[in-house]
């Protein structure tokens, strides 16, 4: 076999895999919906919750607009209208729907939207049945994955629209949030010295914001093995934790008062009794699973009232080997900002991750409604101080 004749078959091996890579994620979008009726597609609670039918119909936007209207010839959009509907926040591509009006369309319906997902599906099936160029392979991993970081979304936005309906139906027998962590709490303690940050391997895909692989030094801490269980959480509320200003962030303060928030979001008391809404509806507290659907205010809190503190992203990345990680999203002590070095990608994608990079904070592991093949040590999560829809959680640090 010639040099050429190599790279072409690992050519076609990896082009193949990436083609069931592609149409498996696509597939698994329509499975997390399945158990929706019509109505759940449409409506938007709150702003951050978007409809599941603009979900499904943002997804395939992303390859139309960066995959094939570009690269496919003769390409045809679906819909004119639809780039307006469909664009998130993309300025360089152009005008759209904002955001709080995602949930008053009653158009396109449902059936239109899914018709668009395979029109779009079976284009992207012909066009990668040539080979493409490795600048289109790179485009095409950020739209599996962009599709990844939208399925994660789905289960959460669906979780807050059924959760939010004062009947609580359930979503589904399946899907388990709460794993209860069989080990017992222990301090990992780490030397103080030079650490690596950030992703390293070329041949494997990540986001822009995890490069700029750089070093930092840490000094000497212990960050546990364990995330914050929901009975450990019960202990702070019990306590007091909520109406003692001593351990809360000025805006955290205002925003509980504001918020009227005394407990974790999905938590409801009934006859002395902690219930929490789940995929399942409404269940009593499973007491050793790791407490859920908190704001980093509230992480913040907890650590305060524990003597403790919530480690920065570097600590986690440099500890994570020694710790189990994966049913939450853990809010850490830093704040979500570029890299030595960091450099956005070009054109549109550019505004994916690095127009964020204010007032938030970062978020290290994964969660339960986390994609496979979708996080890793290196990954970085971003949210504001104040959301706690997803599924994040609290590991302690000092
Ligand atoms: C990384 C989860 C904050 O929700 O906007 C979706 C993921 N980026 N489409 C978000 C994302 C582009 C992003 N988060
Ligand atoms: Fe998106």
């Amino acid at each position: 076999m010639s040099n050429q004749e190599r790279f072409d078959t690992f050519f076609m091996i990896k082009t193949e895999n990436i083609v069931t890579f592609f149409l498996e994620t696509r597939q698994y979008t329509e499975t997390i919906c399945k158990p929706l009726e019509i109505e759940d597609y449409v409506v938007q609670p709150i702003v951050d919750v978007s409809p599941p039918k603009w979900h499904l119909g943002h997804t395939s936007w992303f390859f139309e607009e960066f995959i094939l209207k570009p690269y496919k010839p003769n390409y045809r959009l679906f819909d004119d209208d639809f780039a307006f509907v469909f664009n998130s926040y993309y300025e360089n591509v152009g005008k759209r729907v904002v955001r709080n009006d995602r949930g008053n369309l009653s158009r396109p319906g449902v059936a239109k939207v899914y018709d668009y997902r395979h029109y779009v599906t079976n284009e992207m099936k012909e066009f990668l049945q040539s080979e493409i160029s490795s600048e289109i392979e790179e485009i095409l991993l950020i739209g599996i994955h962009h599709e990844k970081q939208h399925q994660e979304l789905l289960i959460t936005d669906i979780k807050y629209i059924l959760g939010n309906n004062p009947l609580l139906p359930k979503y589904n027998d399946s899907f388990q949030e709460n794993p209860v962590q069989d080990v017992k709490q222990k301090w990992i303690e780490m030397n103080e010295g030079i650490y690596e940050i950030g992703h390293s391997d070329p041949e494997t895909f990540c986001y822009d914001n995890e490069l700029g692989r750089h070093k930092v030094y840490l000094h000497e801490y212990r960050i546990s093995n364990k995330l914050v269980t929901n009975d450990e959480f019960i202990e702070f509320i019990d306590s007091g934790g909520y109406k003692d200003f001593n351990y809360w962030h000025a805006e955290g303060w205002d925003w509980i008062q504001q918020n009227n928030i005394h407990q974790p979001m999905y938590w409801h008391k009934i006859e002395n009794q902690w219930y929490q809404y789940t995929a399942q509806g409404l269940q009593k507290i499973t007491k050793e699973a790791p407490v859920t659907h908190i704001s980093y205010f509230e992480a913040f809190a907890y650590s305060q009232w524990k003597k403790c503190r919530l480690p920065t992203e570097f600590e986690w990345e440099a500890a994570e080997e020694n710790f189990n990680w994966g049913s939450r999203w853990e809010w850490t002590e830093s704040a979500y900002l570029p890299y030595p070095g960091y450099k956005k990608d070009k054109g549109a994608l550019g505004e994916y991750n690095g127009k964020f990079m204010v007032n938030q904070k970062v978020l290290r592991g994964g969660s339960v409604a986390t994609s496979t093949n979708h996080t890793r040590p290196t990954y970085r999560n971003f949210f504001q101080t104040n959301l706690r829809w997803q599924f994040t959680g609290i590991r302690l640090a000092k």
